[in-house]
């Protein structure tokens, strides 16, 4: 059964990028593969990936498009699918918008019993959250405080933490989203 999930890395004050979009911040900090939350562990099981437009943006300006599996992307503009490099296999990307539930559908389909990742930002992930289908969130919080910026998940949430570590700079949890009745 696929869980949908929000990995995600914030600033200790709550914030996945600055108020000018910027994960400078972030990426600057010392990773260590194998610690808490992987990112290579995290990826081999995801098989369908959402993010909202701002994120798609941000992917395209830095770096490009770099995921195999099928992507929806909540707009509500006309946004042009990720340019293909020579040789190269065509990215699987949909455009959405509305009620994120035939999103999920989509991707629960396109997935194939493996996990879905709802990349960014936070309200999208609540958007899914307020739908009743956001199942976890692994979060890596960075050492730095922002003081503003992009929330990262402006929803009022009852949250277990089922796993907690470290990965270089960066405190890690798992949280399972409480739903009413488990
Ligand atoms: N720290 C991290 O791990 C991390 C992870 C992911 C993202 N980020 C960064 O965090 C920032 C997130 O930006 P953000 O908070 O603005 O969120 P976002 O979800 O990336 O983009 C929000 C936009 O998506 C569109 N959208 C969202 N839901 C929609 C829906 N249901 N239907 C139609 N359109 C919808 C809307 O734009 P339009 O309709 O105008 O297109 C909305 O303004 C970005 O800078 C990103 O790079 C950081």
């Amino acid at each position: 059964m696929s869980r949908l999930i929000y990995y995600v890395a914030s600033s200790l004050d709550g914030f996945i990028a600055d108020e000018h979009d910027s994960l400078d911040w972030l990426l600057s900090q010392e990773q260590a593969p194998g610690g808490g939350n992987d990112y290579e562990s995290f990826i081999a099981n995801i098989g369908a990936i959402a993010m909202g437009s701002t994120t798609y943006e941000w992917v395209l300006a830095n770096g490009g498009w770099g995921y195999e599996m099928p992507a929806w992307v909540l707009t509500t503009r006309e946004l042009a699918v990720p340019p293909v490099a020579e040789g190269a296999a065509a990215a699987d990307v949909h455009f959405a918008h509305g009620q994120v539930t035939e999103v999920y559908e989509a991707m629960r389909e396109a997935a194939r019993g493996k996990d879905l990742w709802v990349v960014g930002g936070g309200d999208l992930a609540g958007q899914f959250a307020d739908a009743g289908l956001l199942d976890e969130v692994h979060l890596s919080i960075a050492p730095v405080t922002l003081a503003g910026g992009r929330p990262l998940l402006p929803r009022r949430l009852d949250l277990e933490l089922i796993e907690h570590s470290t990965n270089g700079a960066f405190l890690t949890a798992r949280h399972r989203v409480r739903r009413q009745g488990n």
